[in-house]
């Protein structure tokens, strides 16, 4: 039986992830800095050593702060992939995002960067891009709503429940690593002012719609539809609309 290391299995995305390989009975360490067992910290490298020994692949779930992500998502990366060829791994899969090349942000030239380290890396890789989720759409129009505004905006968006996204990312682990990336997203694309609607709705609240201004470098690639993959090769079925009900209204 395959032994799982997930990097950043704490997280919004590892821990689903963490779930669903157990699920399928297999042997799963949990790597962050405050995972209760297997202690790393990616932007030093301590623990990664004791953490990979005998472990057959690594997913790496791990994030950055979106200001300064290269600590954790590009030196990490590496010093990740460097620890699993010492640690003898035979699969590196690095979770991404979809269309990262066409947004020039800074924490998508990071993504790219992180991609890159793991395709030239010394062991056998795999790339699986994703749309944002459903948490993160929910906590920027949070973020947003409390200061009572609401973001109107045409850029196109196709999120997906991270639990989803974790099952898809498990069953790619479990197959055989390969240059063919595999791709990601929720089941419906839509524009920001309409997810934000259904957020307001679902908290029954009234907010401000204030347009949300983007360098055209930005906005343009977004209302183009860059961050959305109608036709992937994983679909998730759980609607925004339906995740948010599944969860209680947010305060604020
Ligand atoms: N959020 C989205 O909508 C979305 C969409 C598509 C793809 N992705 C990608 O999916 C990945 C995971 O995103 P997420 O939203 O699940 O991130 P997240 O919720 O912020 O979780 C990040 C994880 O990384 C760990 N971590 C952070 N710094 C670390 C360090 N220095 N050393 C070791 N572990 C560290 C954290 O645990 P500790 O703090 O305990 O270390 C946590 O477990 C990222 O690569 C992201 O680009 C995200």
């Amino acid at each position: 039986m395959s032994v799982f290391a997930v990097v950043g299995g704490t997280g919004t995305l590892g821990r689903h992830v963490a779930d669903a390989l157990r699920e399928q009975a297999a042997e799963v360490r949990v790597l962050a800095r405050r995972s209760g067992e297997y202690r790393v910290d990616l932007v030093d490298g301590s623990g990664l050593d004791a953490a990979l020994a005998g472990v057959d692949v690594v997913i790496d779930t791990s994030n950055g702060s979106p200001r300064r992500p290269e600590p954790v998502l590009v030196d990490g990366a590496r010093r990740l992939v460097q620890a699993a060829a010492r640690a003898g791994v035979s699969h590196v899969l690095c979770v991404s995002i979809v269309g990262i090349e066409q947004v020039p942000t800074g924490y998508y030239r990071a993504k790219l960067a992180q991609e890159e380290i793991v395709r030239e890396g010394p062991v056998p890789w795999s790339i699986v891009r994703s749309t944002q989720f459903h948490e993160l759409v929910a906590a920027g129009l949070q973020w947003l709503g409390r200061w009572r505004i609401s973001p109107r905006s045409n850029a196109v968006l196709q999120p997906i429940a991270a639990a989803e996204a974790g099952r898809a990312v498990a069953e790619a682990a479990g197959r055989p690593p390969s240059p063919a990336s595999v791709t990601i997203a929720g089941p419906e694309v839509q524009t920001l002012s309409m997810l934000a609607r259904v957020w307001a709705e679902r908290q029954d609240r009234r907010l401000l719609a204030l347009g949300l201004p983007l360098p055209p470098r930005i906005g343009a690639p977004l209302q183009a539809g860059a961050l959305s993959y109608p036709d992937p090769e994983f679909r998730g079925e759980t609607t925004f609309a339906s995740w948010l009900s599944g969860r209680s209204p947010i305060a604020g």
